[in-house]
């Protein structure tokens, strides 16, 4: 058999790894065998994703329950394709307003996604810049700094921010909706990473805290196929048009797997076990933590609010690289989500076993501290120069270059370590020299 796919896949499967990563189902029995079996398409008594009008209307009503909205819509693109479909709304209700100049306040941090997204629409970004104490992707946006922008720009009519971002930590929802209310723009939220916040001890979700839409990766951190999320909808001016925004950007062949993963899981969440196996989920993840911090690791925690069930230990305090914890971490047959140079980001939900994390639990506590530093060496390059729109870098002709010959050239493209999948330049954005790429990157001609 000559199939390079399915053969790793297996080989992995046989290893018996602890999977600390997406997705939320950690391959268990939660999601039965048979689902392979119902991979069907739109046919007269199955409903059509984009004009849901039986079955997938009714699990899209127990979503809107579930999350307490005015609307929710399945995504069997990812959160990817709900982000497509959250700006496209908030671009079209700004030109209902009259606005011409097609400009939205983003967080720096956004997804490539987002900036893509800019690029097909013609959206002129401006950026707020989350505040950090550790990292260039790391970090909340504030309330404050939206409200200068927005006192400064009265034609920008919506407001765009990753809560939570990859490493956990949340940023005031609450106080920068209010904000976003009061100068009439509307506030989306890329949740990808926070599908679960509803469902624990306090209810975090942005929906809940006043977000008008956001975008959710449930395959993250639920027991979803990965590509299965929601866009919720809680404003009135933007529900009618969902369907539309959706399928300008989505497949014509939505998954029935996925799909039905996601109601599955829905049933779970409103009518199972599952907010209290989410609920309980935060003693153990606590518990690590708490290990991790005796020892003198940092975690995002300690800056402020977090995502009580993302782990994120940052080892640069104890002279570890995140590198390092990979690989130790791996020694240990644990996969981490993702490790930069001084984090490693631990993905854990109540489908991991009592295996997994009886395996974390002795990696933490045995997690060599090889020595003291008492300073971050975090470089956050400076603000890059705008040269054009992220469409006209986008669309215009342009060559591939090496990250040496980059320098004073304009990026065509983001420049994107994945992940985070946070870019460290945006298109038509002017390379500095002290950006540090990786990879080559495509600028304009
Ligand atoms: C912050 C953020 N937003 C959006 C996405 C895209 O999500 P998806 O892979 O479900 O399309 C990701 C993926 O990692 C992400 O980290």
């Amino acid at each position: 058999m000559n199939t390079p796919i399915y053969s790793q896949l297996i080989k992995h499967q046989q290893e018996n790894r602890s999977s600390f990563h997406t997705p939320g189902h950690k391959c268990s029995d939660f999601l039965p065998k048979e689902l392979l079996r119902l991979d069907f398409t739109e046919l007269p008594d199955t409903d059509a994703l984009y004009e849901a009008e039986g079955i997938i209307l009714e699990t899209e009503k127990n979503l809107s329950r579930l999350f307490d909205t005015e609307r929710t819509v399945i995504s069997s693109g990812g959160c990817t394709l709900a982000i497509q479909t959250m700006i496209k709304l908030a671009f079209d209700r700004s030109v209902r307003m009259g606005h011409r100049t097609h400009r939205m306040l983003f967080a720096r941090n956004s997804h490539r996604s987002a900036v893509n997204t800019m690029a097909l629409l013609g959206i002129d970004p401006v950026w707020v810049y989350p505040k950090s104490e550790c990292g260039l992707f790391t970090g909340r946006t504030e309330a404050e700094d939206i409200e200068t922008i927005l006192n400064d720009n009265p034609d920008i009519s919506a407001v765009y921010l990753t809560s939570p971002n990859y490493y956990g930590e949340i940023s005031d929802i609450a106080a920068i909706s209010e904000v976003c209310h009061r100068k009439n723009a509307i506030l989306m939220v890329d949740n990808a990473h926070g599908s679960h916040l509803a469902f624990g001890g306090e209810n975090l979700h942005p929906i809940h805290l006043g977000a008008d839409m956001t975008a959710c990766s449930l395959h993250k951190t639920l027991p979803v196929l990965t590509g299965g999320a929601v866009c919720n909808i809680n404003h009135p001016d933007l529900v009618r048009y969902v369907k539309e925004s959706m399928s300008l950007f989505g497949s014509t062949s939505p998954s029935y797997p996925i799909m039905c993963s996601i109601d599955l899981c829905c049933d779970y969440l409103l009518n199972g076990s599952g907010k209290r196996d989410y609920t309980l989920l935060e003693e153990t993840t606590k518990h690590i933590k708490k290990i991790a911090e005796e020892k003198n690791l940092l975690l995002p925690e300690r800056f402020g609010l977090c995502d009580p069930l993302r782990i994120c230990i940052n080892t640069s305090l104890a002279g570890i690289s995140g590198k390092m914890q990979e690989q130790y971490f791996a020694e240990h047959h644990i996969d981490c989500e993702f490790c930069d140079g001084e984090n490693a980001v631990l993905i854990c939900t109540p489908f991991n076993s009592e295996e997994d994390f009886s395996r974390l639990e002795t990696a933490v506590r045995d997690l060599p501290v090889i020595a003291k530093r008492h300073s971050f060496s975090v470089h956050i390059p400076a603000v890059p120069e705008k040269i054009c729109t992220p469409r006209e870098a986008m669309l215009a002709p342009g060559e591939t270059v090496s990250p040496e010959n980059a320098a004073g050239r304009t990026a065509a493209d983001t420049a994107c370590p994945c992940p985070p999948g946070v870019p460290v330049i945006m298109p038509g954005e002017k390379i500095d020299e002290n950006i540090h790429l990786t990879q080559p990157i495509k600028v304009t001609l």
